[in-house]
């Protein structure tokens, strides 16, 4: 019993926990910006769907999944709890590992000097701040609709359209994906470092391959708002 408790209390796990939820949170950005993309491809102009928007189909056929044994759209409410939990999860071991590290000093820095350590997590806190706050008005707005000014289930092409068609909505989301990107920098590169993939021999490539997943996920993701802002998505 007693080694579960120093097994819990210890660094290791709360840096296990962060990493395994936030490779978890990572895969879900990835799939999510990946079925986004088909903002891009308009209306089927042929077959059963003939001109349905293609997101409207796959938003249609995620709720599909497993429904045959599990129901209607209840495969996703899985899916919903386990990223939910991710989060929840996420944040504890943050603050637990913010808890060790200030127990770690002696004493209270006498006078601050900013180390790139210490920037860095500081962006992480407040940029995750920001994606919490981003996320929960984001399912407010396109999940529930209830922030929305025309939200119609499912019609989700339209729901995108009509909510990016706001500056200020858009503002925010580029604001809010500009964050995720240097959070999931942040992300990436110490997940390399907790992996032991560091020192000289591996810093240049893990930053070149925690650049290269940060701006693609939130170049893509500004690139929707941005999109229907310069007219070329519309309805
Ligand atoms: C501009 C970029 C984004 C667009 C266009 C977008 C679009 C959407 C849409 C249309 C939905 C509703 C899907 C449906 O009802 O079938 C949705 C849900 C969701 N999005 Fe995004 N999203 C974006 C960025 C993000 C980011 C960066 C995150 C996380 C950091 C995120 C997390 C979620 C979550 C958790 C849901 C709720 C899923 C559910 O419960 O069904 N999204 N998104």
């Amino acid at each position: 019993m007693q080694w579960m408790i120093e097994i819990y209390r210890s660094a290791m796990f709360k840096k296990v926990v962060m990493a395994v939820t936030g490779l978890m949170l990572f895969g879900f950005v990835i799939g999510h910006v990946a079925g986004n993309l088909k903002i891009y491809q308009g209306k089927y102009v042929d077959g059963i769907h003939q001109g349905e928007y293609k997101l409207d189909v796959y938003a249609e056929g995620l709720r599909e999944l497993g429904a045959p044994v599990l129901g209607h759209g209840q495969a996703l409410w899985i899916a919903r709890i386990g990223l939910l939990l991710a989060v929840a999860l996420h944040i504890w071991s943050a603050y637990q590992l913010t808890l060790v590290n200030r127990r770690g000093r002696p004493q209270a820095y006498q006078k601050v000097t900013p180390q790139a350590s210490t920037y860095a997590s500081r962006t992480m806190r407040w940029g995750g701040v920001i994606i919490l706050f981003f996320i929960v008005y984001h399912i407010l707005h396109l999940t529930t609709g209830s922030v929305h000014q025309s939200f119609e289930a499912g019609q989700v092409f339209h729901n995108v359209v009509r909510g990016f068609s706001n500056p200020l909505v858009s503002g925010f989301y580029i604001l809010a994906n500009l964050a995720l990107g240097l959070h999931l920098y942040h992300g990436i590169w110490s997940l390399f470092q907790s992996l032991g993939l560091n020192g000289q021999r591996f810093n240049d490539l893990r930053h070149k391959i925690a650049v290269a997943f940060a701006l693609i996920i939130s170049l893509t993701n500004i690139s929707f708002p941005v999109a229907v802002l310069t007219g070329v998505v519309h309805l």
